[in-house]
């Protein structure tokens, strides 16, 4: 059974309620300091307008307020700043259920409706029954375009699909497109790029991709500890003990399926983490004392020559610590070279997607996820409850 979409929908004269994923990252003068989640959302929002419906009721969560009102977690800055995108008028609500959001939502006069926080209330998170009825109630139609959120079972992603005609949005279909279409049925050859900090993280997705990919280029803090399961020096280098059997075990398999997997070959090195350390290039062996912060140029140079070819390429976290600019050199070289191939190129959410902006190389990439955890849980094959609560009942 298929999934409705927004446009199988009769909108005409409809109330349609829709979440987004407006969980944008503010400064501390609560100002948007990335607002594309936002703007990626503006497709869908303007369809359901131009299709002629009533009223848009938009709901998100931002932040985790934990069940209580707390107001650096308002949503007012998006609804500011999605007046400005659409350049009409948004009128924010200060709460999401209640008779006062209600009345709010019938008598407004303007056609976009932004509730306040879902999470300002425990019941979101515990996907009441209860609480979701009573979102529900305000429209006749619901949109889901909340990538981001897809793998929570909330009352706005899973709960409200039960008194609504539930459909995906625009964004929330790309999203499904191509991180489906990479694990599902690749244009080969597919080289999988792994990063961040943590083993334990990318576990899951190297379980998943393995099979499918033709090969695994690994970098960032999770690289250490495949080194030491080769029996390589890392110096004082990030290393999870308790991870070290598990990616020899992960090698040995990939030995045997006869898939690739690359770790660096040489390092940036510096004697402690921070931005004005003295950073130097080891080989591959790194000295005692010494922590690696990012691949070394011959690590790129190998990467670019696997990457060059690939049809497809999805690349789930950092290769350094890009946050910090000395170290940010391997992340930022891959991401350009990428940029310039004619390939498929899929980045997860969170960390990657952030590197990419830092470097201003969104437009070169085919797919930038709005998800982290999401865009995770996904590559990991997991069903996501948000995309499974649109299926046809
Ligand atoms: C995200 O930023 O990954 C989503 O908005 C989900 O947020 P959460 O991890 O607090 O559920």
């Amino acid at each position: 059974m298929g999934k409705m979409a927004v446009k199988d929908i009769d909108l005409k004269d409809k109330v349609v309620l829709m979440r987004a994923d407006f969980n944008v990252p503010l400064d501390e003068e609560l100002n948007i300091s990335d607002d594309t989640r936002i703007r990626e959302t503006l497709p869908t929002i303007k369809y359901i307008l131009q299709k002629g419906a009533k009223r848009l009721i938009l709901m998100s969560h931002l932040g985790r307020p934990d069940g209580k009102r707390v107001d650096k977690y308002s949503l007012k800055p998006v609804a500011k700043r999605l007046q400005e995108l659409l350049a009409e008028p948004v009128k924010m609500l200060d709460d999401c259920v209640g008779d006062a959001v209600k009345e709010g939502t019938t008598q407004a006069k303007e056609k976009i409706i932004l509730l306040e926080n879902l999470r300002y209330h425990p019941e979101e998170e515990a996907n009441d029954v209860n609480f979701a009825k009573e979102i529900a109630s305000l429209a006749e139609v619901f949109v889901n375009d909340a990538f981001g959120t897809a793998h929570r079972a909330h009352a706005s992603t899973q709960g409200v699909t039960k008194f609504l005609k539930s459909a995906a949005g625009f964004l929330l279909e790309k999203e499904i497109q191509y991180l489906g279409n990479a694990v599902q049925n690749p244009q080969r050859p597919f080289v999988v790029i792994l990063g961040g900090a943590k083993v334990s993280d990318k576990i899951g997705v190297i379980d998943n991709l393995l099979p499918k990919c033709d090969a695994i280029l690994i970098g960032g803090g999770m690289a250490y500890t495949f080194l030491k399961a080769r029996g390589k020096p890392i110096g004082n280098s990030k290393l999870e003990k308790d991870k070290v059997d598990l990616a020899k075990g992960i090698l040995d398999n990939a030995t045997k399926a006869k898939k690739e997997i690359v770790l660096p070959i040489d390092h940036v090195v510096v004697d402690k983490v921070d931005p004005a350390a003295k950073a130097e290039i080891t080989g591959e062996a790194i000295p005692d004392g010494k922590i690696a912060v990012d691949i070394g140029p011959k690590t790129a140079a190998l990467f670019k020559e696997k990457l060059k070819n690939a049809l497809t390429i999805v690349w789930n976290g950092p290769l350094g610590i890009f946050e910090m600019d000395a170290f940010s050199k391997g992340t930022e070289e891959i991401a350009r070279f990428i940029g310039t191939l004619k390939t498929t190129s899929i980045i997860g959410g969170g960390d990657t997607a952030a590197a990419v902006s830092k470097f201003k190389l969104q437009d070169k990439m085919s797919h930038i996820s709005t998800g982290g955890g999401a865009s995770l849980e996904f590559l990991e094959g997991k069903t996501l409850p948000g995309i499974a609560a649109l299926t046809d009942k």
